[in-house]
């Protein structure tokens, strides 16, 4: 994946957006601009008369896109198109118009009265098509129609993201992929999960087979335990690949730890217990972290494996080299954050080494952005940045770092799209200490170029929106605080910059979303609804 060449594509085909939105027909009458998000690149709506969507309509072309689109169409329209009149067809064509290769992930949709053609550049590129298309789906009297458009698009950055942490709270294989089903509607390609943390680790090894039989059965507060089977995780990897998404998995290391000590108590030190962990247990009750005791708290940075002993680089040469043979992905995520239990010089040592050590298995490391801080880190390994939109406490230097030794960042500032930040004060779910309680205009109004002084487009490998889970139990409780906010990150990780377009401003992301109502209804997504929005209704 190359976030330059992206870059370039996405600013050619700008060009053609900025002198494309809602202008007036023929006969002067403006023509209503179709809702798509994230905002397309280029979009032109004529005014012209619609494609009626019928059970007659015939849809043709690349089989797995057919099948996408049928989806789609059914769960919107209860149709199940299979007859032989006008058409919709789907295909792969690398080729532009001008002769060129098209940009990787690009489409095209060209909809008249007539027909409807998607084209995509590769059969990740189709499948956004079909997903744009699933959108452009509308009422139209007793049926259905698609407006007269012409749409060019590409993506503006190579990873577009979405994190689920099933380790706070675990979160079993039909959610994981109900939440892809979701995500991949909004055309992001990457699942983040995070595997481990101080309450379990949820992916059995067979290297290390005591992690999960002992730990598995925790999460926070007392709720039910669970954990992956190595066939349950290549059945998501599987899911996730037929939907153009990679997995990138995540062990949660030096820190977040203490599950590992309760199942290898040899590889861990005692817990560092600051004021810090005494405040969080003083304000979310429960008890503090003891030493070789399931923890069921919220509080974070006390744990560490042990640094200088060699017993801790054979476990993390087991578990990362067994994740790395079952996870066909490039990206291996190490953690890194919050290791406030651990001396800052080890910390350095460390990440040094477990990021070597994921470079040797032929894996590109990602750890979050305090990494940065170590001068011996893998030159390979990609930063994610969780700061705050404007970074505070030299943040932005860490993440600097990774760019300076020549790879790229992850941009997830928390208090934009952390999606567990609370959407309302009296809201049981989430948790507030990212600028919350946040609301969507907030995961809306942020420029990818503009969070890091002197980091641009050709720096940053994508977006991505963490889930972390110490309150979201179920996928009621994962829709309610993703959707629609959701919906901002993608659009920050798809499209156009910020104030370069009609299409990307808050005031047309509002409609856009809000028009998207119905159809994440009949998809069953349960999105909190927002009173910024101005949600349609059927
Ligand atoms: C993080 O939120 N600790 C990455």
């Amino acid at each position: 994946m190359n976030g330059r060449r992206i870059a370039a594509v996405a600013a050619v085909t700008l060009a053609v957006a900025l002198a494309a939105c809602a202008p007036p027909d023929q006969n002067g009458d403006t023509v209503t601009v179709p809702s798509v998000v994230p905002a397309p690149a280029a979009l032109e709506a004529s005014g012209a008369a619609p494609f009626a969507l019928t059970a007659a309509t015939s849809v043709t072309g690349d089989p797995d896109a057919v099948s996408a689109l049928a989806g789609l169409i059914g769960a919107r329209t209860g149709m199940t198109p299979a007859g032989t009149g006008p058409a919709i067809e789907l295909r792969i064509d690398p080729s532009t118009d001008s002769g060129t290769e098209a940009a990787a992930e690009s489409y095209r949709i060209v909809a008249g009265e007539a027909s409807v053609a998607v084209t995509g550049a590769d059969a990740a590129g189709l499948f956004y098509g079909v997903q744009t298309l699933g959108q452009l789906i509308s009422r139209d009297g007793e049926g259905w129609s698609i407006p007269a458009v012409r749409i060019d698009d590409a993506p503006r950055f190579a990873y577009r993201g979405v994190m689920l942490d099933v380790a706070r709270h675990f979160h079993g294989v039909d959610t994981v992929k109900a939440y892809i089903d979701r995500a991949v509607t909004l055309k992001f390609n990457a699942l983040h999960l995070h595997l481990s943390d101080d309450q379990a680790w949820r992916l059995h090894l067979d290297s290390r087979p005591e992690l999960t039989a002992v730990t598995a059965g925790n999460a926070i507060g007392g709720d039910p335990g669970g954990f992956f089977t190595k066939s349950d995780y290549a059945e998501l990897v599987a899911y996730a690949s037929a939907r153009h998404m990679i997995v990138v998995p995540e062990f949660d290391t030096p820190g977040h730890t203490h599950a590992v000590g309760l199942a290898y108590p040899e590889l861990v030190e005692a817990p560092v217990l600051s004021e810090h962990i005494a405040e969080v247990v003083r304000v979310y009750g429960g008890d503090l972290p003891t030493a070789g005791e399931p923890y069921q708290g919220m509080a974070v940075g006390f744990s560490s494996l042990r640094i200088h002993d060699e017993a801790t680089y054979d476990f993390l040469a087991d578990v990362f080299g067994e994740l790395a043979a079952m996870t066909p992905g490039p990206y291996l995520h190490v953690g890194g954050d919050e290791a406030l239990g651990t001396d800052p010089a080890d910390f350095a040592h460390f990440m040094e080494r477990v990021t070597t050590l994921v470079e040797r298995l032929g894996k590109t490391p990602v750890a979050w952005h305090e990494a940065g801080s170590a001068p011996g880190l893998a030159p390979t390994t990609v930063g994610q940045y969780w700061g705050f939109v404007t970074p505070t406490d030299g943040m932005d230097d860490k993440a600097r770092a990774f760019v300076a030794h020549g790879a790229g960042l992850i941009l997830s500032p928390a208090d934009a799209i952390y999606l567990d930040m609370k959407h309302s004060a009296d809201s049981p779910l989430g948790l507030t200490w990212a600028n919350g309680v946040t609301s969507v205009e907030r995961a809306y109004a942020w420029e990818p170029s503009d969070v890091i002084a002197g980091i641009d487009d050709a720096d940053i490998l994508g977006v991505e929106a963490p889930m972390w889970t110490e309150t979201i139990r179920d996928l009621g409780d994962i829709d309610e605080m993703a959707f629609p906010r959701i919906a901002a990150a993608a659009e920050a990780g798809w499209s156009p910059a910020t104030g370069t377009g009609g299409l990307r401003t808050w005031e047309s992301f509002r409609t856009r979303v809000g028009a998207l109502g119905p159809l994440w209804t009949s998809l069953g997504i349960a999105f909190h609804p927002s009173t910024e929005i101005p949600w349609e209704h059927e």
